[in-house]
């Protein structure tokens, strides 16, 4: 099949104004648990972009792992790439695709630290596993093959076995994405399709549609 030859006419819903919420955490909830409805594999996957000191953009896929009125948290390890580049410059883009409902959800904003009292909860309620993989990868080193890090799996797991607790790294947390404009998108037929988006103005937000 030629690549130029897949399209297709999204005709599922529409974004009214009149049907928005007035801040776009909880428009982001609606639509949230309208996915996890829709059954939206992997929901929470959403792509992150930042920015390096020479103003190269990277972006990747992390896991959304919780939502508060001030923001959206995720969790990483702090000696990565993406913690190294959000160190020297806080903003990101973070883009939720939900195609099964014909959505983009685009995030930007600041990041910052959550603080270690709610990394350690959060670390706490993670499985036995996903403890000692926090712990067994120098996340964004070069390593010189698998084994490295079956090897330090292994030594982890004699020295923590499964119902044992194992210590909290203090390499590893979560970040907060502090929101100053969100953009919903809903796919619409013949491309005219829906873009609302949320900017911050004062303590309040504005909404302005854009042009698809
Ligand atoms: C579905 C999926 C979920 C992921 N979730 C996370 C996550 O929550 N946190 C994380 O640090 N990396 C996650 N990753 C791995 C990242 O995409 C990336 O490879 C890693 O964080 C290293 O990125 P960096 O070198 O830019 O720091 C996930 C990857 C995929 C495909």
């Amino acid at each position: 099949m030629n690549i130029q030859d897949i399209r297709k006419d999204y005709t599922q819903n529409e974004l009214d104004e009149a049907a928005l919420r007035e801040d776009p955490v909880s428009q982001f909830n609606s639509w949230f648990e309208e996915a996890l409805k829709a059954e939206v594999l992997e929901a929470n996957a959403c792509a992150l972009a930042t920015v390096d000191e020479l103003g190269n953009p990277h972006n990747r896929i992390v896991l959304l792992k919780g939502v508060s009125e001030s923001g959206f948290q995720f969790f990483t390890n702090y000696t990565s790439d993406k913690a190294n580049e959000i160190g020297r410059n806080a903003a990101v883009a973070m883009t939720f695709f939900w195609k099964e409902l014909e959505r983009q959800v685009r995030i930007e904003g600041q990041v910052r630290k959550i603080s270690e009292e709610d990394s350690k909860a959060y670390f706490i309620s993670r499985p036995h596993m996903s403890q000692l993989g926090a712990w067994v990868s120098n996340q964004s080193q070069v390593i010189s093959g698998r084994s490295v890090l079956e090897q330090r799996l292994e030594e982890l797991m004699q020295r923590y076995p499964e119902g044992t607790n194992v210590p909290y790294p203090a390499h590893w947390g979560g970040f907060e994405l502090r929101p100053i404009k969100v953009e919903f998108w809903q796919g619409r037929p013949s491309r005219l399709h829906d873009r609302i988006c949320y900017v911050q103005i004062d303590q309040g937000w504005h909404k302005q549609r854009l042009a698809p």
